[in-house]
């Protein structure tokens, strides 16, 4: 299928770790039952209600998102305003990227002060009247906890680089230079050049995953952990419903740092490789969960790349060390080797399916898993997985059925429901994000050309994911009344939230048909999932059965009429079409999703 058979100029395939810790809460009950069920919970300390199966998540790009005092970033109170917004989408979950004290070289990754709300942002009493009033509409906010690293600008790092003898002196990960006076190895840092950076007031070098301005924490250190959990327990006393972890899968480091077999011509290799899921990182997180989760009324998300199906009972499920993680197969699915940035793959729909298939099947045993096609580090999701889309509202709506509708907790991207496309921009310069601009560097030392690097950068940019949010058709599409920190995208005259609530047949409002449709159908919630057709190049579909009801959802991922055997539905009504009354059984128009039922 050719819409599918195609790219990818992979660059940022970044190693994305990513956890989220949950909570649980009782859905199908009334406000009332459902504040008492989640007090109980809170009380005995079960987790047996697991709310956070029952709802849709949704990711928000703090900076990004709304704007309400007119500085051009998005803020705490912005989303207060636009709560009501997200229970039409049957939100019950609210990740928030960090909105502590930074620096912001990373947007907010780069934590000075995890008990602080950055004034960019808001201040402390803005998040407790946003944790309140998205809690009287049964919302749950969800910390992201940034652990394997903080800023340079963090106290703790500013004591640690002070010398060699101070409280803090290992809370961070130095070694000396070797005798050339070089790095300690040819690590490479997941945003480019090397993963250690010289600290002249302390004479060694310290380790970073990611960017100089972010070194790495040092969980060997008791004292570290420790602060870690306080932190942690700081926002559960705060209220919030859980707690999605960053590139938790790079807090433990292997025993001995050693030089890894360069990858590319500059001699190094990916850090990735080196630290990534450590044995002994079980305890650390074991630890966590321990002093952090055990009865209370929160769940956890990881963003866990790098770790194998055979170890998912370990890392989730009721004896796992989290309630889920986010598994990156599907995004790779287009990516070549991490390395190698501007080398491109074919791939085919059944590749993909096969890699939601493999994710649903690790997790049928009492596991759970988030279901995400976006997030802040990805391209919007119609470019990335039908990148020769001929219709991209229906488009966007046959990946929103898929995202609504697969088994574990969706999780929304902002803009998703909108049917959000990448961006374009001219040049290098037009780019914020610190990992695009390395990346191009890169591949434009390796000799790549401009052309193709830039290819690259529309395809694979975080910036696709990060323009402001389109509220309105008006002027900077109500994000905000000053200038928006990043250009808002060119299409936001008729993709925006307020045209899209008018319009039917809009992305938005088929979500919110779906959010509609799982309260009928519990069996889109808590149904067994099953493939069907798996080898069809056009059509995904496959079976939820919750033993009383079942559902079959058909999909077609291609810009041309698909026809499929009608005994597959005998029996079964139609529950809903993309195409309304236009549907017919036995074959989907381009880009179709209908959902048979019975
Ligand atoms: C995670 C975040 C990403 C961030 C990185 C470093 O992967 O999702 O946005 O840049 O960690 O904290």
């Amino acid at each position: 299928m050719k819409c599918f058979a195609k790219i990818a100029v992979g660059i940022f395939a970044i190693a994305f770790t990513g956890i989220l810790v949950s909570c649980s809460k009782n859905s199908g009950k009334s406000g009332e039952e459902k504040t008492e069920a989640r007090e109980d919970i809170r009380q005995t300390g079960t987790k047996e209600s697991k709310w956070w199966r029952e709802v849709n998540a949704y990711e928000i790009y703090v900076k990004s998102f709304k704007d309400s005092d007119g500085d051009g970033m998005g803020d705490i109170n912005g989303i207060t305003e636009e709560l009501d917004y997200l229970s039409s989408l049957g939100v019950g979950a609210i990740w928030l990227t960090p909105v502590y004290s930074s620096p912001q070289v990373d947007n907010g990754y780069d934590i000075a002060d995890y008990y602080n709300i950055d004034e960019n942002y808001g201040t402390m009493e803005d998040m407790e009247r946003l944790i309140a009033e998205a809690g009287k509409r049964d919302i749950r906010i969800v910390m992201d906890l940034v652990f394997n690293h903080t800023s340079r600008e963090n106290q703790w790092f500013v004591e640690s680089a002070s010398g060699k003898d101070n409280d803090k002196s290992d809370w961070y990960i130095w070694r000396d230079a070797r005798p050339d006076g070089s790095a300690p190895t040819n690590w490479r840092s997941i945003f480019g050049g090397s993963a250690w950076t010289w600290n002249e007031e302390r004479g060694q070098y310290y380790l970073h995953t990611f960017l100089p301005e972010q070194p790495d924490l040092n969980w060997e250190n008791p004292k570290v952990r420790q602060a870690l959990f306080d932190v942690a327990n700081f926002w559960v006393d705060k209220g919030v419903g859980g707690f999605r972890m960053d590139a938790v899968t790079y807090i433990k480091k292997p025993s001995e740092f050693q030089n890894g077999e360069p990858d590319a011509d500059d001699g190094m290799t990916g850090v990735h490789k080196m630290t990534a899921n450590t044995e002994g990182i079980l305890d650390f997180l074991g630890e966590f969960r321990e002093n952090v989760c055990t009865g209370k009324d929160i769940f956890t998300v990881g963003e866990a790349n790098g770790v194998p199906a055979s170890q998912l009972p370990q890392w989730v499920g009721e004896k796992g060390v989290f309630d889920m993680i986010f598994e990156f197969t599907h995004v790779n699915v287009s990516l070549p080797d991490e390395s190698n940035w501007c080398v491109t793959k074919d791939w085919e729909l059944t590749d993909l399916k096969k890699c939601f298939t493999d994710t649903q099947n690790s997790t049928k045993d009492g596991g759970w898993c988030p279901v995400f096609l976006e997030n802040h580090d990805m391209p919007r999701s119609i470019d990335h997985y039908l990148p020769d889309c001929t219709d991209p509202g229906m488009g966007g709506k046959a990946l929103g059925t898929i995202l609504l509708t697969l088994r574990g907790t969706p999780f929304i991207y902002q803009g998703e429901e909108l049917g959000y496309r990448n961006v374009r921009w001219p040049s290098i310069d037009d780019y914020d994000d610190i990992s695009t601009i390395n990346h191009y560097k890169f591949v434009k030392d390796l000799g790549y050309s401009e052309e193709e690097c830039m290819e690259a950068v529309y395809t694979f940019s975080r910036d696709n994911a990060r323009t402001p949010m389109q509220w309105t058709p008006e002027k900077n599409a109500g994000f905000t009344s000053g200038k928006p920190w990043l250009p808002v995208s060119d299409n936001y005259k008729s993709c925006n939230a307020l045209t899209e609530s008018e319009d039917k047949g809009s992305v938005l409002s088929w979500y919110r048909k779906l959010a509609e449709l799982k309260k009928e159908h519990r069996e889109l919630i808590d149904g067994d999932y099953e493939e069907l057709l798996s080898e069809n190049e056009q059509i995904y579909a496959y079976i939820r059965d919750n033993g009383e009801k079942k559902s079959i959802v058909l999909v077609n991922l291609s810009g041309e009429n698909a026809d499929y055997d009608t005994s597959l539905v005998e029996g079964l009504y139609l529950s809903i079409s993309s195409y309304g009354d236009e549907s017919q059984k036995g074959s989907l128009k381009p880009y179709e999703s209908v959902i048979y039922s019975g």
